[in-house]
């Protein structure tokens, strides 16, 4: 298992580009099935959970190849219509190729994915939507059985604004006779991006970024080129090292509208932010001040994603600060391991309250999970001495060459295999 080894201490200064967003990606490298005309996406980072989903399509006899940044999707050799166990299990967003497969072959049979490292990531409001649209579904040795040859259009409600729900219900009614409509649908931008992604197949779809989406069914989508949009939780990252290291640091190639919720926060602590069209230059010199009260949720709310990066960041700031984690039950795991730090972090129930200390020291720490070794990072970063972070696969499936990225602006950090 991969380690980081970091040299603490050190402020961060430059310019970084911001690599394209995961949970983007995802769902559009999902979309390009609805056609079987050529599809190419630029921006597209080199993480573990692209690569596991590319693997996933290929499996399926669809032909991805890869260019840098860009994937070129040719799905007319797509022949089956099932994902494995071992896949489905190894990338949990693959759930949503049931709304792409379901809308292109009529028939999907997925493994369950199951419950991850932050929670038991539950498909019910899926299901409940899929069946709303008169899909079948038959559960049966932990597989789930689709068959959406007597789809109907339906107006859909999301008893919870589920993001990969959302996701489904926008995939399997963009081919389909009639109108469908999602209330109470998820907002989040990634929403928005792929309701542009999928109109410009030529689908009819709109809402997207409210909370109730349109989707007038089309019989047929065609190939597209698109650049996918920056990723908001590797920037908000990043912004939150700076805040915690102290520096100066331009960010390029990203979306500070985003992640306006995170911004503000670290311009009350403290931080002088700076934004322009697609860039946001972030200044931090002296200890901040501690961020009160936050509660994630879902967007424009703040991110379960940005979650554990702030538990770290608050870890040093001046004062307390409570966090309610509302959205996963188990996305606290990397609070014991920033203890062993020296940071001060009582947890009771979703509730964590931290009293920021002048500075962590460094220790050996464990990646638990993909945002949770992002906020040990951080923490490495700006304690004193040295900090190892194990298992950084975790962080390998969201952040691209994280240790690449810090070196550029002036840490010492070193990835050993
Ligand atoms: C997406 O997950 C993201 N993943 C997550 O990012 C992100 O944390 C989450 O949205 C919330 O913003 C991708 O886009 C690939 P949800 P998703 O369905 O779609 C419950 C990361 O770190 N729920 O909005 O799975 C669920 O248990 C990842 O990049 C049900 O109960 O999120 C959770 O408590 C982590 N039943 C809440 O809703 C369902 O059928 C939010 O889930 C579906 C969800």
């Amino acid at each position: 298992m991969s380690k980081y080894v970091i040299n603490g201490g050190k402020k961060l200064n430059g310019d970084i580009t911001i690599h394209g967003a995961k949970n983007s990606v995802l769902p559009l490298l999902a979309a390009s099935i609805l056609t079987d005309e050529t599809i190419r996406i630029g921006n597209c980072p080199n993480l573990a959970d692209v690569e596991n989903m590319i693997r996933i399509l290929s499996a399926l006899g669809v032909q991805v190849e890869r260019e840098g940044n860009y994937i070129e999707i040719k799905s007319g050799g797509l022949f089956a219509y099932e994902i494995p166990k071992r896949q489905a299990k190894e990338l949990r967003s693959s759930v949503f190729l049931m709304g792409s497969i379901l809308g292109r072959m009529k028939k999907a049979k997925v493994a369950y994915p199951g419950g991850c490292d932050i929670g038991l990531r539950p498909i019910d409001i899926h299901l409940k939507a899929l069946s709303e649209l008169n899909v079948k579904i038959v559960e049966k040795y932990g597989y789930i059985n689709c068959d959406a040859t007597r789809m109907r259009a339906a107006n859909v409600f999301l008893d919870y604004p589920s993001v990969g729900a959302t996701e489904n219900i926008m995939l399997l009614a963009a081919i389909s006779d009639g109108t469908t409509t999602v209330s109470n649908a998820a907002r989040e931008p990634e929403i928005i991006e792929l309701q542009k992604f999928l109109n410009t197949m030529g689908a009819k779809i709109d809402g997207a970024g409210t909370s109730c989406i349109k989707i007038e069914g089309v019989q047929k989508l065609h190939g597209t080129d698109y650049y996918a949009m920056p990723d908001r939780i590797v920037t908000g990252t990043i912004l939150m090292a700076v805040a915690m290291c102290g520096g100066n640091v331009l960010l390029n190639g990203t979306n500070y509208t985003h992640i306006d919720s995170l911004i503000s926060k670290l311009v009350k602590s403290g931080c002088n932010i700076a934004v322009k069209s697609d860039k946001i230059c972030i200044q931090s010199s002296d200890r901040l001040a501690s961020m009160g009260y936050i509660e994630t949720g879902p967007y424009p709310g703040y991110p379960t994603d940005l979650q554990a990066p702030l538990v770290a960041l608050a870890s040093t700031a001046d004062g307390t600060t409570i966090l309610v984690e509302n959205i996963f039950e188990n996305r606290f795991k990397h609070i014991p391991e920033l203890c062993k730090m020296g940071a001060n972090i009582k947890v009771k129930d979703r509730i964590a309250f931290i009293t920021g200390v002048k500075q962590l020291t460094g220790a050996e720490v464990v990646a638990m999970d993909l945002r949770g070794g992002a906020a040990l990072v951080l923490a490495g970063l700006s304690a004193a001495q040295l900090t190892v972070v194990h298992d950084i696969q975790h962080i390998e499936r969201g952040y691209e060459e994280m240790d690449k990225c810090f070196v550029a602006l002036g840490a010492d950090v070193i990835k050993i295999n």
